[in-house]
């Protein structure tokens, strides 16, 4: 079955929200709360670990009440029923949607065509939990007998962007092994990982789902070639394995069929980190940890699946975020998580969020008059307060914001935890209230200045506050992610599991290396022309 195909903007509820709007564009949230003692409880979900306080957005009980419409008038709740159960709702590429499935437990039922995949799911995490095993307890030896010291993930986009995430995220729970991460096909790149490296030591990991992307292959065979430097060709089935879907290029590459850790069709490089492409995380905070990860985001999938609407985290995110991005028409989200382990989340986020959402053609094939995909920005707090948060507070944009906190740091100075939280704090309510000029005055700020000392407020932020930092919560805080891209997707009716827009560049760039190679003329315009020829007579 389809998906729903309703363009929000002829909904109800979506005419409800516009007229809505300007009663309420203008009045201040700390009005708001001063109007309503209750705004904050009511305002907030209370789930297992997770403390969710929206009530620091530009919205009352009326907006929030057609926002939750707006979810029926799309027909989310059918939406998400078509996803869960394995019908094909990436219909451009003809495929189901069942990252889901990855972090299921082994009774769960799955399936695809009619078969459940439940069985080859579990066969692959068997496979990944013994060669975990194997190569954490230095079982698995290289090609002089010495036990690995150093992983090398070799991927791009979801094949390195996932992994290197939740490796960086989860560094406290790290075992012996050091990890490193070669994406760009720049060859400085993987110049400076090799010069860490001993061949003798060092397991290769290709991950690659189609295994033809020129990043990963030309870094991969890079690679291969300074590895045969020291050891012969049969050395290659004991440091290389790949993870793809393409056994046949695996094979041509030269990896030995054991060597390779299937993934699916129906997993989307983006939301890939929960199958074998998780293998570097298993590697690295060992295979216990990354179970773990995978029963978070299961726990997150329950409820996304079957919380009502009013209390389900994903669906309330994604509802606030259309209120800004379609109401208010803001433009970017930033994601500020208090935690130095997130430093990478923003950046994931990226792929997973403009990669999913940055469409603008609808479920019908039709161009779309309406914004859809936002942009995600980010940086760990407090570091972004002294770079771009000047902008947040006193710009002329309205930038939405998630805050993303622990209660608990992972190791236990209570000092510095104290004073990260409130950092934390301070900020939200800072953005809400503003200074007005009376206290500026108060302050005996000289005339001139008082304008420039004034905070308008009102900048909407979200407070996600976990208890702690563990491979479950972050598997829960991923997947939360991940239904709110799917929700937002539902809404603007576009479909979320593609990404053409990637392939016009690479095609490109195969046409032009072919002339910078002299092996083809092809036409451009002037401004290529000339840069081509500028770097074919200086490189
Ligand atoms: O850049 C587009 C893309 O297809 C991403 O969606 C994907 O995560 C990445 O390239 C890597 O693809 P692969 O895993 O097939 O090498």
């Amino acid at each position: 079955m389809a998906l729903p195909s309703i363009n929000p903007t002829t909904t109800n509820s979506w005419k409800k929200l516009q007229e809505h709007f300007k009663a309420i564009k203008d009045v201040h949230m700390k009005d708001l709360f001063a109007q309503d003692g209750a705004r904050a409880n009511k305002f907030t979900i209370k789930w297992d670990d997770f403390y969710v306080d929206f009530s620091k957005n530009r919205i009352t009980e009326e907006t929030f009440k057609y926002l939750l419409e707006l979810a029926d008038d799309v027909k989310l709740k059918e939406a998400i029923y078509s996803q869960f159960s394995g019908e094909i709702i990436n219909q451009t590429e003809g495929r189901a949607v069942l990252h889901t499935a990855l972090r299921a437990p082994k009774d769960a039922n799955f399936k695809v065509e009619g078969v459940n995949v439940m069985p080859e799911i579990y066969e692959v995490k068997q496979k990944i939990e013994s060669f975990t095993n194997e190569v954490v307890n230095g079982d698995k030896k290289g090609f002089t007998g010495k036990a690995f010291t150093d992983i090398v993930n070799i991927g791009i986009g979801g094949s390195d962007l996932g992994p290197a995430m939740v490796v960086d995220s989860l560094q406290y729970y790290k075992n012996h092994l050091t990890t490193h991460f070669v994406s760009n096909v720049d060859g400085d790149h993987v110049n400076e990982v090799i010069k860490k490296l001993d061949p003798e030591t060092t397991l290769f990991v290709i991950v690659s789902k189609t295994f033809t992307t020129q990043e990963t292959l030309s870094n991969a065979n890079t690679l291969k070639a300074w590895f045969l430097k020291s050891a012969s060709e049969d050395a290659i089935a004991k440091h290389f394995v790949a993870v793809s879907t393409n056994i046949k290029n695996v094979k041509g590459f030269g990896i030995d069929e054991n060597n390779v850790f299937p993934m699916w069709d129906w997993v989307g490089g983006r939301f890939s980190l929960w199958s074998a492409v998780g293998l570097t995380v298993s590697l690295a905070v060992g295979y216990n940890n990354f179970d773990s990860l995978l029963k978070g985001a299961n726990k997150m999938d329950n409820h996304f699946k079957n919380e009502d609407f009013a209390t389900n985290i994903p669906v309330v995110l994604a509802l606030i975020s259309v209120w800004y991005n379609n109401f208010f028409k803001a433009e970017s989200e930033a994601i500020i998580p208090y935690s130095q382990y997130l430093n990478q989340f923003a950046t994931y986020l990226q792929q997973g969020i403009m990669e999913s959402n940055g469409k603008s053609v609808d479920r019908n094939g039709n161009p779309i008059d309406y914004q859809t995909g936002t942009i995600i920005w980010g940086e760990p707090g407090t570091n972004s307060q002294h770079a771009f948060f000047q902008l947040i507070h006193q710009g002329t944009k309205l930038i939405p914001a998630d805050f993303i906190g622990f209660t608990q740091s992972l190791h236990g100075n209570q000092d510095h935890q104290d004073k990260l939280t409130s950092n934390f704090l301070a900020q939200t309510e800072a953005l809400l209230n503003g200074k007005p000029k009376t206290e500026v005055v108060a302050e005996g700020t000289k005339e001139a200045i008082i304008p420039f000392k004034i905070f308008q407020g009102n900048k909407p932020t979200n407070t996600i506050f976990i208890n702690k930092l563990s491979p479950e919560s972050l598997g829960k805080l991923i997947a939360m992610y991940e239904h709110k891209i799917f929700v937002q997707g539902i809404i603007w009716n576009i479909f979320s599991y593609d990404q053409f827009g990637v392939e016009l560049g690479k095609q490109l760039a195969t046409k032009i290396l072919l002339e910078i190679n002299n092996n083809a003329d092809n036409e451009h315009d002037s401004s290529t022309t000339n840069l081509l020829n500028y770097y074919k007579s200086l490189s």
